[in-house]
């Protein structure tokens, strides 16, 4: 495996492979992304060339929020793509990346990344958009793996890529959960790493909030804003500082209707960390 920080160095390690799967990360990697980058070794084959890269992009960051803090393990990284059977990491520095202030950015439609992360994150997407844009045009990957775990974030690549015609296939991963004594099911994160061990069992009730708004639903009740309310309740009640627990379609989440293959997505801040979750359902007439 190859450890490349330069966009130049990238592009003459690449030239001979036509084949290209790519996983972009921000480092402090766990199951859930190695999984990813088996997932882009299973899709180009043996043949073909897997790619990741590590950059902690400051565009998608708010002031407020933990860019300065965020794990860099490089390292530790390095060694888990290595075993994961990933050919090459990309981990440029944020100067190669952003030689100057980036100007020009990718910034999605409203509709799509201005409601629910997008709502209480603004800005976040344009600058998701805006470095998976530049990383595309850099490794030129003939597809590309994001997890669904960041459910909304691959439903805005998935558009960008098809309304920029970009010649890449995007598949999505399935969430790994924990299966640690105390915390099975919790979704892996890579803020799960801020968590104290009672926290990381308190985390699970993120999920069983999704779980039970997903029961009702299936089980007929159709009032969706106090369904939602109900939850966001549940959580506040255990100390926990909700942004959203919804029931959404799943392929433009927009407000659940009956008959259509549905989505719980939920943000939530348990002490000083946010954590996310999702659970897909199947449609219910
Ligand atoms: O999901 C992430 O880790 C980031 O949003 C991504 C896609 C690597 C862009 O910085």
């Amino acid at each position: 495996m190859q450890l490349i920080h330069t966009i130049a160095g990238l592009r003459e390690a690449l030239a001979p492979h036509r084949e290209r799967g790519f996983v972009p990360t921000m480092g402090n990697l766990h199951d859930g992304h190695l999984a990813l980058v088996q997932q882009a070794r299973a899709l180009v084959g043996p043949a073909g060339t897997v790619v990741a890269s590590i950059f902690v992009n400051r565009l998608q960051f708010a002031p407020h929020e933990d860019f300065d803090t965020y794990p860099r393990t490089l390292a530790r990284d390095c060694a888990l793509l290595e075993g994961a059977g990933c050919d090459i990491v990309f981990a440029p520095s944020e100067s190669e990346l952003y030689p100057e202030p980036q100007g020009y950015k990718v910034v999605p439609p409203a509709e799509l990344a201005d409601i629910l992360e997008g709502h209480f994150r603004p800005g976040f997407f344009t600058g998701v958009c805006t470095v998976v844009h530049k990383l595309f045009n850099i490794v030129q990957p003939t597809l590309a793996v994001f997890g669904k775990k960041d459910y909304q974030q691959l439903m805005v690549i998935r558009r960008m890529v098809a309304q920029m015609a970009l010649p890449i296939a995007i598949h999505g991963g399935e969430t790994r959960r924990s299966e640690a004594p105390g915390s099975e099911g919790l979704a892996l994160s890579s803020r799960n790493g801020y968590l104290s061990e009672a926290e990381k069992a308190e985390a699970l009730r993120l999920s069983r909030a999704l779980k039970a708004l997903i029961a009702r639903w299936q089980a007929g009740e159709r009032g969706l804003a106090a369904m939602e309310a109900d939850a966001m309740q549940a959580l506040r009640d255990a100390g926990w500082a909700p942004d959203y627990l919804t029931l959404r379609r799943q392929h433009d989440l927009g407000p659940a209707v009956a008959g259509q293959p549905l989505v719980a997505l939920g943000a939530a801040r348990l002490g000083k960390t946010r954590l996310i979750d999702n659970l897909e359902a199947a449609a219910v007439s």
